[in-house]
């Protein structure tokens, strides 16, 4: 009913609209005042913690692409070599997994019949298994040895949206806590971090708060034959989630591309007004992957992509590049797709209701695949 959805036409809109409220109940009781990470709810000893050599991140669909992004805080912070499967794939590589592998499972549903044979492979192989998971007590939690729940509330749409950001700030906190517990990160290190995770729930109301012109521009786009997305780093993983919300929603061809790739193939693709997305790191730091991006973008254009260029606020040099500039709130450069996803995810549901569709129950999805 309209009452259920919030006074919003879908269920999808009210869970985009709800993230920023999500990522501070995934955040709640977790963060210590002086910004140290508390998850002693994780059932695994520091010890155990501590004895971890090696980390896979197994999941599927917009959990996987969590995962993907996970991979780069995890191995920045903690230090230790950190692998990214699809459930689909893992069991059956035989992958090399013993008692001090830390096996990650990530899923909304916690039901997911891929992920959960995925974890039961896992610890018949000894491995320490924790899921990150929206759902009480569901199946891949009650098989794990140990469970952080997103709280993120209860996910309607088909397609995944605030849970995926949920995860993603799940998986945020377990980097931190690891680099914490492992003394790699010092105290300040991590509150610093601490501090910015705190503050994205208002960088993104702001952004939710502005997206009237992603509308727009999602109206102009509905009969684009393709849209492509390209980024680099977590923009990579950013450009391929933004790839599935308009496949699932919009049933538009679309892929993503680590930008460095193009060169080896996809640019093949770009003709005349083709659109291309393009995720931008911060211009902060040294700006290095920042200034790749933009020498992609610039590649792009000159075979007449028509691009569509999402960019911290502030970083006026890629106007020039750009077709339509969608300005972000600043983050640091590992927790950016907490931002970047957002217009991504806009532009997705808006193309898909300009076409008709029904954005909470795409034609042949479902929302939890429980079977193999
Ligand atoms: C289905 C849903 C996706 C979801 C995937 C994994 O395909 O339509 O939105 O990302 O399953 O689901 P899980 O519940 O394991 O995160």
């Amino acid at each position: 009913s309209a009452a259920e959805k919030g006074g919003y036409d879908y269920f999808m809109l009210k869970e985009i609209a709800e993230q920023p409220q999500a990522i501070a109940d995934t955040l709640l009781g977790r963060l210590s005042e002086r910004g140290e990470i508390l998850l002693d709810e994780v059932r695994l000893t520091d010890q155990d913690l501590r004895d971890v050599d090696k980390v896979f991140i197994v999941a599927c669909g917009t959990s996987f692409h969590a995962g993907m992004i996970a991979k780069y805080a995890i191995e920045h912070w903690v230090r230790i070599p950190c692998e990214v499967e699809l459930a689909s794939e893992f069991r059956y590589r035989d992958p090399i997994l013993d008692r001090s592998t830390l096996v990650i499972v990530i899923s909304q549903s916690g039901e997911t019949m891929d992920t959960l044979m995925a974890l039961r492979h896992a610890k018949e192989q000894k491995a320490r298994v924790l899921a990150i998971c929206n759902t009480n007590g569901s199946t891949i939690p009650r098989e794990s040895d140990a469970v952080l729940y997103t709280h993120g509330g209860p996910e309607i749409a088909v397609a995944s949206t605030k849970a995926f950001l949920t995860q993603l700030a799940a998986c945020y906190l377990i980097g931190l806590h690891l680099a914490q517990i492992r003394g790699v990160m010092y105290a300040d290190e991590v509150a610093a971090v601490v501090e910015k995770l705190r503050q994205t729930p208002d960088g993104m109301r702001t952004l939710l708060d502005r997206m009237e012109e992603v509308r727009e521009l999602a109206r102009d786009l509905r009969t684009a034959s393709t849209i492509l997305f390209i980024g680099r780093h977590v923009g990579f993983p950013v450009a391929l989630e933004g790839a599935l919300k308009l496949k699932e929603l919009a049933y538009m061809h679309a892929e993503g591309f680590a930008a460095g790739e193009l060169k080896h193939g996809p640019i093949a693709l770009i003709d005349e007004g083709t659109p291309v997305v393009c995720v931008v790191p911060s211009p902060a730091g040294r700006g290095v992957i920042r200034d790749k991006v933009v020498s992609n973008i610039q590649e792009v254009r000159a075979r007449g992509a028509r691009t569509i260029v999402i960019a911290e606020e502030g970083d006026e040099d890629v106007r020039a590049f750009a077709d339509h500039l969608i300005p972000v709130p600043h983050t640091p450069t590992l927790l950016a797709p907490l931002m970047t996803t957002i217009p991504l995810q806009i532009l997705a549901c808006e193309i898909a209701t300009a076409r008709g569709n029904d954005v909470d129950q795409p034609r042949n999805l479902a929302k939890s695949v429980t079977v193999e």
